[in-house]
């Protein structure tokens, strides 16, 4: 089959079974071409507790596929790459957070979406990075245990200077965040135009950026904006989508900042994961109940 017939044939058999395609902004170009949907991980999550196709295919990591399963259980779930992870999820396991219980009994515990179900099921509420000073704000709790992404902690911190926030671990971070440089941040200066900066990136890069916001956040903020010129400093696939998007705007990325598991997908995955119904994704029962505890809250407190 050559490259023209692919995206066809991918459109047909999703018809035939009713399924949806829900892909994330940093997937690649085909990819982001042949889904139904595209989004952040907020929208995404919320896509996929709210379809009525039948299968529901997630193209992006592990985590995104078990969060739409947890949302959605009577639905078949599949990823086209089951072994497209999350470096940044790894940070953390259940067992950290009860660990960490017993030292701060008093307080209670976020995690970031990007998170195993396991972990999920043991913190208390859930939050991505589009709602994160949210979720915090909705606690009565002064002193917060959150995780794993400690950048994304401090972001937090410098919205809500009165809560404790306690990342765990210290050092969570993702890699394709943390690659950005103050040379970076100079040489945008120099192009001149906005640097909007993910929350993932580290504090000196988004003490440096004008706007710092989700991928989600980021498209309404450019859309919403006269600013021509936009330095992208998040993962590359985000550069497509916003190129699809706003193709009068100019967006600048750098570090070649790829994630390689977010790249793992092709168009050939997704069409014989369509096609073989390989890939499914599976969540144990009690961790899928007490998961969708802590996602459900995350929801309400985002309304
Ligand atoms: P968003 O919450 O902006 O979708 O980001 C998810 C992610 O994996 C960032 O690296
Ligand atoms: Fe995880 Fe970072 Fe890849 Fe996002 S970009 S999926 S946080 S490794």
């Amino acid at each position: 089959m050559n490259a023209e017939e692919l995206p066809n044939k991918i459109f047909k058999v999703k018809k035939n079974l009713n399924a949806i395609i829900l892909a994330h902004n940093y997937q690649s170009q085909d990819i982001q071409r042949a889904a139904d949907l595209v989004g952040d991980s907020l929208e995404l999550a919320l896509a996929a507790r709210d379809t009525s196709a039948d299968i529901l295919i997630v193209c992006g990591v592990t985590f995104m596929a078990e969060t739409a399963k947890i949302l959605n259980p009577g639905k078949r779930v599949f990823i086209p790459k089951i072994e497209a992870g999350c470096p940044l999820a790894d940070f953390l396991t259940p067992h950290q957070i009860e660990e960490e219980r017993r030292n701060h009994p008093d307080a209670a515990v976020v995690v970031y979406i990007n998170s195993s179900a396991a972990c999920k099921a043991a913190a208390d509420i859930v939050c991505t990075s589009g709602n994160a000073v949210q979720v915090v704000r909705s606690l009565p709790h002064s002193r917060i245990l959150f995780g794993p992404d400690s950048n994304l902690a401090g972001f937090v911190r410098k919205q809500l200077p009165d809560k404790e926030i306690i990342p765990i671990p210290a050092t969570g971070h993702c890699y394709v965040h943390q690659s950005f440089t103050n040379e970076d941040i100079l040489k945008a200066r120099k192009i001149g135009g906005k640097i909007i900066a993910h929350p993932e990136c580290t504090a000196p890069i988004q003490r440096a950026a004008d706007i710092v916001a989700s991928t989600g956040k980021m498209i309404k903020i450019i859309e919403e904006s006269e600013e021509e010129t936009w330095h992208v400093f998040t993962e590359e696939g985000m550069i497509f989508r916003l190129k699809t998007l706003f193709p009068n705007k100019t967006f600048y990325s750098y570090e070649n900042a790829v994630c390689k598991d977010m790249r793992m997908t092709t168009s050939v995955d997704l069409l014989q994961c369509l096609q073989n119904l390989i890939g499914e994704v599976t969540v144990e029962e009690d961790v899928l109940q007490k998961a969708r505890i802590s996602l459900d809250l995350m929801l309400e407190a985002s309304l």
